[in-house]
């Protein structure tokens, strides 16, 4: 049945559609994350990805790798994957294209939703086999459970049109997957602090080195997850 809007429906919706034409027109520089981001993500994938494209385990960045051998071709589906989640997420954090393009956003959306729960299967299984000690094992797993878990939560959010809890969780979900980021970004400076010898060439100690990538695998994501907690609670709606 066809239902006529009132005047008064009729002006709301305008100021909305407005609101959003509004929002949509905001320069960049309004949104100082969009290029940052975007930028600090092709850097990323520009710098980590290329020993994996020739799907030779010898040029893994990883060595020695753990012999199990699920994990070489683990590995390189969850960066490839990881990647293409990484990409396609700077394009949903970009007010601009979500409001003008919905139906790219939809689309990217989905296609974000595919690799990011697969990448996370992926991450789950090698985790554990980690080679330096208990505490980047358990950072990683809790880390790939987190992402599944609240990419899953977006997903079924929006599929019953629960639009807030959507973006909540799917800024969660960025915040998890941009750990990888983070981590290159945290690593040089937990070696300056806890194994500066590192940098000159001297011998490390292997405990102490797996401590530090244990305890700078779990700031790579902690940070980011109170980073988004933060930012929501600052701005529950926009
Ligand atoms: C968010 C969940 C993720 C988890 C739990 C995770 C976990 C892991 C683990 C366990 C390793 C092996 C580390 C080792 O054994 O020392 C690894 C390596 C790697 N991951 Fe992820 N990862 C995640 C997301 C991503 C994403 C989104 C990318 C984007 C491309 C990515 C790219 C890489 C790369 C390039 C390596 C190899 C490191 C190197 O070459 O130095 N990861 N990850």
């Amino acid at each position: 049945m066809l239902s006529v809007m009132s005047t008064d429906e009729l002006s709301r919706t305008t100021i909305r559609t407005d609101d959003h034409r509004a929002a949509a027109r905001k320069p960049l520089l309004r949104r100082p994350w969009v290029v940052p981001l975007a930028l600090l993500t092709v850097i990323f994938i520009g710098y980590a990805v290329p020993p994996y494209l020739t799907l030779d385990p010898a040029r893994a960045r990883i060595q020695p790798m753990p012999s199990h051998a699920a994990y070489y071709p683990l590995l390189v589906s969850h960066i490839f994957l990881g990647s293409v989640a990484l990409l396609t997420a700077c394009l949903q954090v970009w007010p601009w294209l979500r409001r003008s393009h919905p139906r790219v956003h939809r689309w990217s959306g989905r296609i974000y939703v595919g690799v990011a729960l697969t990448a996370s299967v992926c991450v789950m299984i090698i985790s554990p086999m980690g080679l330096h000690g208990p505490n980047q094992r358990v950072a990683n797993t809790m880390l790939a459970i987190l992402w599944l878990g609240t990419t899953l939560a977006g997903f079924l959010a929006i599929r019953q049109r629960r639009y807030a809890d959507h973006r909540r969780w799917m800024l969660r979900s960025f915040a998890l997957a941009f750990s990888i980021v983070a981590f290159r970004l945290w690593m040089p400076v937990a070696f300056a602090v806890f194994v500066p010898e590192i940098y000159v060439g001297a011998e490390v100690d292997s405990a102490a080195l797996g401590q530090v990538i244990g305890l700078t695998s779990w700031m790579s994501w902690v940070v980011n997850v109170l980073i988004v907690e933060w930012w929501l609670h600052r701005r529950p709606d926009t």
